[in-house]
């Protein structure tokens, strides 16, 4: 008889307020958090309560998405399918969690959300909620109603006074769009065409490569732990270092991506995302990586990070194996200490510069000079000669490949 519910303060989660009500005869608390979306969420408020909304919580967990979602999953280098960097993904277990808090505190036995029943976000939102209150109640509108077309929502909100302008002044965007401190996405509209591209003025946290300035911005990234903490050496809280690098991303024209990427639903759908710090922490962190880890550390955990990445994709961040592999992947962080230089030029990101006080490159070893007997070059042939040894014996034995 009281759900929580996940509250954009836009016109279809409002419209779902009122649906709760009617149709679950249900007191309806609202959940509405600023995770860096660029809107304000303090509106939400008022709308709520002119819906008869009496328990609203408006949060900021901007500084909780960064510091325990997204950087957690940056030590990884996360990747799905070899391109998404999972900027939607990642913020709804943060959500889910949430969600649960607030029943716990509210005494509510439900929860809801507007995710449709074609996508991920259904699942992850769910996942989460099961996992963190195995009894929880879960009402997912868009799979129950029969509210499918912008005219009967209209309508609905005609019928039940549910005054249309929460839809807010901005003409409502031809796409379904997602924003948080790590992306924006689109979907939907025009985009439904894989071989369409997308308009220009889509785009809205980057300028084109062609529009971007013609000199290079260098930026000079500190390290602790595999995470930044400071940007031109001004310590910065996670947020803060996540907002920087966007801004500064988004207008060198880096962080676009336009893909088809495989819903866990089972469908392929096409989606464009603009992910400028994301984009500049990736290169970024496998770059201090490089000179503070060991070889096969890292070779394990470059072999175990599409299996990370899938698990996030599909909504399993608080599943077990999500923190196991966790509990691997920030035990190798320990010595990722250091600082990384960067260049970004029209949509690329270079590095040119690593240092560190606990970097495993030996300039004496690597030497094309004089080494000065720190490496005996005759102790290869041995080890090249014992690393040949089956395959020598099976050519011997007629097995020749030639
Ligand atoms: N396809 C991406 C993902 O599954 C983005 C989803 C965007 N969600 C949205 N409600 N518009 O992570
Ligand atoms: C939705 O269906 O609500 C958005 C797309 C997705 O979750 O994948």
């Amino acid at each position: 008889n009281k759900v929580v519910l996940a509250y954009s303060g836009g016109l279809d989660t409002s419209v779902i307020v009122r649906w709760l009500q009617d149709t679950y005869n249900c007191e309806v608390v609202t959940f509405t958090a600023d995770i860096g979306q660029g809107e304000e969420v303090e509106p939400a408020r008022a709308k709520a309560e002119a819906l008869g909304v009496k328990e609203i919580y408006i949060d900021d967990l901007k500084e909780e998405f960064v510091r325990d979602y997204v950087f957690p999953m940056f030590r990884a280098n996360t990747i799905y399918e070899g391109e998404y960097l999972l900027g939607t993904s990642i913020a709804r277990p943060l959500i889910a969690k949430r969600l649960i808090e607030i029943a716990n505190e509210t005494g509510a036995d439900a929860i809801s959300h507007g995710a449709t029943g074609k996508g991920n976000d259904q699942v992850r939102f769910e996942l989460g909620a099961y996992a963190l209150k195995p009894g929880i109640q879960v009402i997912a509108p868009w799979r129950e109603w029969d509210l499918t077309s912008r005219e009967t929502l209209m309508a609905y909100c005609a019928e039940r006074d549910i005054p249309v302008d929460f839809a807010g002044s901005k003409k409502k965007s031809p796409y379904s769009m997602d924003a948080n401190l790590l992306h924006i996405s689109y979907e939907g509209g025009i985009l439904e065409d894989p071989w369409a591209e997308a308009e220009d003025d889509m785009w809205r946290w980057s300028v084109s490569p062609e529009q971007a300035p013609d000199t290079p911005t260098y930026l000079e990234l500190t390290y602790r732990g595999g995470d930044i903490v400071a940007i031109d050496g001004e310590a910065m809280s996670p947020a803060t270092v996540l907002a920087y690098l966007n801004k500064v991303g988004g207008a060198n024209g880096i962080g676009r991506l336009d893909i088809v990427e495989n819903r866990y639903v089972g469908m392929k759908s096409r989606g464009c995302y603009e992910t400028p710090g994301g984009t500049i922490m990736m290169p970024a962190h496998r770059a201090i990586e490089s000179i503070t880890l060991d070889r096969e550390v890292a070779h394990l955990k470059d072999s175990l990070m599409p299996k990370y990445a899938e698990l996030v994709y599909n909504g399993y961040w608080w599943a077990p194996e999500r923190q196991m592999l966790q509990t691997a992947i920030d035990e190798s962080q320990q010595f990722v200490n250091g600082d990384v230089r960067v260049k970004l030029y029209k949509g690329n990101v270079t590095v040119v510069g690593r240092r560190s006080e606990q970097s495993l490159f030996d300039e004496s070893i690597a030497t094309f000079e004089d080494d000065a007997g720190a490496y005996d070059q005759q102790d290869a042939e041995g080890f090249i000669k014992l690393n040949a040894l089956r395959m020598r014996i099976a050519a011997n034995k007629g097995r020749s490949m030639l």
